[in-house]
């Protein structure tokens, strides 16, 4: 049994990228096929064993929270057939905190520090929709940091790693957050799950701005790191990038196409378009 129970999952970001839907919709609730885009990170941590599920949200996202605590277990996957949304609300607490002001991704999680209460905790970003549970890969070696091998022109989309082998095992020796892929340290960039003991808030509450003018949980990290050996484990599954416009249409896409009931004619669809 994991020592891990609480997962914060931040949803407090701008949507810049998805103006102007994101004006009247939280990017979070734009939907990945038949369920919303942030369901798939909730699932993940529901299905890996966390009793407390902690939103950090922005002032005007509280329809993010109520669709999360309205939530019933059979929007959920198979898997959950069984469970009713009363057992799923007595297995998991849903709460939320409030980030007043988008000052980043580091400053997001500093916001779930009371709620965290000095317990080791994930963190599950819902832009990344990874199809094999990738915060199960952490639990037996948390601190961690999941990892995938990324192409040269999209390194400058991610935090990428310094990886060290050593005892058998990956460690990350040190972070870069959004360089350019020549100065990239490693192919190795950070997928949005993450486990961390409760020291991580010191790092985060002493750390300077940094890309962007913001609060980088990257950078954080960098520092944590020194005091606190964190591995890396490598995703090799499938996984899109929901952050994006064109990333949530293809995660979209593959989730029709799989799907028993309506694959067959989305299919025939698309092959029509594709021939315009
Ligand atoms: C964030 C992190 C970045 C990480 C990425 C994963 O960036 O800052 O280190 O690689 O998530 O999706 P964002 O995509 O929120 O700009």
């Amino acid at each position: 049994m994991s020592t891990l129970k609480v997962a914060v999952i931040p949803v407090a970001g701008r949507g810049t990228r998805w103006m102007p839907i994101s004006r009247s919709v939280p990017k979070e609730l734009l939907p990945v096929w038949r369920r919303t885009s942030a369901s798939y990170a909730f699932e993940e941590a529901v299905s890996a064993g966390f009793e407390e599920i902690i939103f950090v949200i922005s002032p005007d996202k509280h329809d993010v929270l109520e669709h999360f605590l309205r939530f019933d277990a059979s929007d959920l996957g198979p898997d959950y057939s069984g469970l009713s949304w009363s057992k799923l609300h007595e297995r998991v607490r849903v709460h939320a905190c409030i980030q007043e002001k988008p000052r980043g991704l580091g400053h997001a999680i500093l916001c779930a520090e009371h709620d965290v209460a000095g317990r080791p905790f994930a963190v599950l970003l819902p832009d990344e929709v990874l199809m094999d549970n990738g915060i199960s890969m952490l639990l037996d070696c948390s601190p961690a940091v999941l990892l995938m091998d990324v192409p040269f022109e999209q390194r400058a989309n991610y935090g990428i790693v310094v990886p060290e082998e050593r005892d058998g095992a990956l460690w990350i020796r040190d972070l870069v957050e959004k360089p350019k892929p020549e100065d990239a340290p490693s192919s190795l960039a950070v997928t949005g799950r993450y486990t961390f003991t409760p020291e991580i808030f010191e790092c985060l509450r002493t750390q300077a701005p940094g890309l962007a003018g913001e609060i980088q949980l990257t950078d954080a990290m960098r520092r944590y790191t020194a005091a606190h050996p964190l591995r890396g484990v490598i995703y090799r599954g499938v996984r899109h990038d929901v952050g994006q416009p064109s990333g949530l249409l293809t995660a979209s896409l593959d989730f029709g196409l799989r799907d028993p009931e309506y694959g067959d004619s989305l299919r025939a669809a698309v092959a029509e378009l594709l021939k315009k």
